[in-house]
């Protein structure tokens, strides 16, 4: 008979117990049960803290991109990813704008929108008005559920009212605008949305359905740029490549949502192991990159007089150095050290830096020898792990598959096979 997955109290557990159930449940082997309670970085007490039901920890590889300098300061790169190449790339990259100085990377203030919907209002224009006119009554309501944030700078600054058509009909969007220093944000915004929202009920006389943060964060921008020597890439033919790749992404969402993946390889990386929100940098980015209405490149790149290729990435970066997971994660802490960062834009500064390396790389690779040669013996040394091979049998398999240009799992154990007899 098949195991339910609705097991009475499992959340009450401890982390033993529920591995026990699951073994149970999924019928792992005694392997499998010990491979879930090894010891990580983070350990089963802080896993358990963070989120539920945790059974064991999902390791990623941590790596370090190296050789980028960022407005002046050499920088070394915390990135957390499963995908071979995507680390040494980076490095590859920084390595050839070094020449130029490197990157030059700017951000905005770090101020989110938080966002409050009202239904069921008679005259929008007239309730925007009165919304408005409460204003400060409004932000100083905001301020008061976090006097912590107000203590370090930040704070609701402002806040502003649109009126959007809906097959629902109108409805009013109350835009509270908090600037949240070294913070990602969302728990100081989403209280001060839930905060203020009875406040712009009684003001306006309609109904408050959601109030939560916008992902879209349009007023917390970072921007990296910077200029890759032709002799660096391999010379002008291949700037015009890359132009041309541009180009082709910047037309077409079917290869823009590839070339977007290529920046969110590094910027994602970087993310993850500063123990940052991916999902919500993901999906600012993408939506970031629609705003016009038509998917573009949230790169762009252009070739100088010179003949030097110069690229910008621009996007929203709403990333933190405290509270969240970066606070609570051991690991992420010590990316954060890593980094010697200070603020939560620093952070922002890097990333985009990194989004933007890992841009040139994959356009680089693409616009002249393709992307396979380089990914080509890191994949191979994946395969041959994941047919069982082990020590010097890894580089032994993978070696002789590259030769072969049979990078395959049914090759890989035909060469262990072979490789292990006696
Ligand atoms: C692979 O992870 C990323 C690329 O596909 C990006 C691109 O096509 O620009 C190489």
């Amino acid at each position: 008979m098949a195991k339910g997955s609705e097991i009475s109290g499992f959340y009450k557990l401890t982390v033993a117990d529920r591995v026990k159930a699951i073994k149970d449940f999924a019928g792992l082997s005694d392997e499998e049960e010990a491979l879930l309670q090894k010891p990580s970085g983070l350990g089963f007490d802080v896993a358990n803290r963070m989120v539920e039901n945790v059974i064991g920890v999902m390791p990623v590889p941590m790596g370090v991109a190296m050789n980028f300098r960022i407005n002046g300061k050499d920088v070394v790169v915390p990135m957390a990813i499963e995908e071979p190449s995507v680390i040494a790339a980076a490095s590859n990259a920084a390595r050839m704008t070094r020449p130029t100085g490197g990157f030059q990377a700017t951000s905005t203030d770090p101020i989110m929108i938080g966002q409050i919907q009202v239904v069921g209002i008679r005259d929008a224009n007239r309730a925007r008005f009165e919304v408005l006119a409460e204003k400060d009554r409004l932000l100083k309501h905001a301020n008061a559920q976090d006097p912590v944030l107000v203590s370090l700078g930040g704070g609701a600054r402002d806040l502003e009212v649109r009126i959007i058509d809906t097959f629902q009909g109108k409805m009013m969007i109350v835009e509270l605008l908090v600037d949240c220093r070294d913070a990602m944000g969302a728990n100081a915004v989403n209280t001060m949305t839930e905060a203020v929202a009875p406040l712009i009920e009684e003001i306006s006389g309609g109904h408050v359905y959601l109030r939560i943060i916008s992902n879209l964060a349009v007023k917390r921008l970072a921007r990296a740029k910077a200029t890759f020597p032709k002799e660096e890439l391999g010379g002008e033919d291949v700037v015009d490549g890359i132009v041309n790749a541009y180009a082709f992404a910047a037309a077409d969402p079917f290869r823009c949502a590839t070339h977007n993946k290529g920046i969110m390889n590094g910027v994602t990386a970087v993310v993850l192991a500063t123990g940052n929100d991916t999902r919500a940098i993901e999906a600012g980015a993408h939506s970031y990159a629609a705003r016009s209405g038509h998917y573009t490149s949230l790169t762009t790149w252009e070739k100088d007089s010179n003949g030097d290729l110069v690229g910008t990435l621009e996007m929203p970066m709403a990333v933190g150095i405290v509270g969240g997971a970066t606070a609570s994660n051991p690991v992420a802490k010590l990316a954060v050290k890593i980094l010697a960062i200070k603020t939560a834009r620093d952070l922002a500064e890097v990333i985009v830096s990194v989004g933007l390396a890992q841009n040139l790389a994959a356009l680089r690779a693409l616009a002249s020898e393709g992307i396979q040669r380089g990914h080509m013996s890191l994949h191979a040394r994946n395969v041959a792990i994941s047919v069982g091979a082990k020590g010097d049998l890894i580089e032994k398999i993978s070696a002789q598959m590259v030769a072969e240009k049979k990078v395959r799992v049914d090759r890989a154990k035909e060469l262990l096979e072979k490789f292990s007899q006696p």
